[in-house]
């Protein structure tokens, strides 16, 4: 597809069919932001949600959690996994307390520099919350360029993650950045799903290079061996 176009149809599709009632949805407040995308790193939105506001009424904003003892908030991560997200997330809130007065700060690069926050993390925070035309490549993400695009390769290598780094800040678009960047998620994991996609529902039907080649099982391709 045109690079142009791309942009505006995911905007256009995300208000239309996208999600727009999630909890964390409706604030720019970097600390909901930021608590929001680590519990979803690796977990789905269903089971993130009571997660999310449990752990929001024992600790409200960053200073409360970087003075709770680390007991406490791994207690608040039992259940969701991947508890070096928890203890990070912690370290993370002593860092913002203790090196940047209490704030977030407020550009994905800087964000990217804080523990737990990987790149694509540090843009959405930053797309989400400051509205800064940042670009994000999760695994979700990777998916929808691959197929759309006709990207072949692993996505896991060095190459092909460039070129696909490369594309996600090409695509940017410079006007409505919070859809954008929730129209990509949405549909990676609402149509553009791994298996078998739901492609007679999405934007990009008319125009997406595995759906053409009949190569939705086979993009992104898997590791090499
Ligand atoms: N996955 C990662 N970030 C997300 C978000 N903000 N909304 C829904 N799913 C997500």
């Amino acid at each position: 597809p045109k690079e142009q176009s791309f942009a505006q149809r995911l905007i256009a599709w995300q208000q239309v069919a996208g999600r727009h009632d999630l909890p964390w949805q409706g604030s720019r407040d970097p600390y909901r932001v930021w608590l929001s995308e680590i519990m979803l790193q690796q977990t789905q939105v269903t089971t993130v949600i009571p997660y999310y506001q449990r752990f929001l009424a024992s600790f409200p904003d960053v200073a409360v959690l970087a003075a709770a003892p680390i007991e406490r908030v791994v207690e608040h991560w039992a259940g969701l996994g991947y508890y070096a997200r928890a203890r990070n997330l912690h370290r993370c809130a002593q860092q913002i307390v203790a090196v940047h007065g209490g704030f977030f700060p407020k550009t994905a690069a800087e964000l990217a520099e804080l523990p737990g926050i990987g790149p694509s993390t540090a843009a959405a925070i930053a797309a989400f919350s400051f509205g800064e035309r940042a670009a994000i490549l999760d695994g979700n993400v990777k998916r929808v360029l691959c197929r759309v695009f006709g990207i072949s390769g692993f996505p896991g290598a060095t190459a092909i993650d460039r070129k696909l780094w490369q594309l996600a800040e090409a695509l940017l678009p410079e006007n409505g950045i919070e859809a954008y960047t929730q129209g990509l998620m949405d549909l990676g994991a609402t149509l553009c799903t791994r298996g078998t996609p739901h492609c007679p529902a999405c934007p990009f039907a008319d125009n997406c290079v595995a759906r053409r080649d009949g190569r939705q099982k086979e993009l992104p391709e898997p590791r090499p061996r």
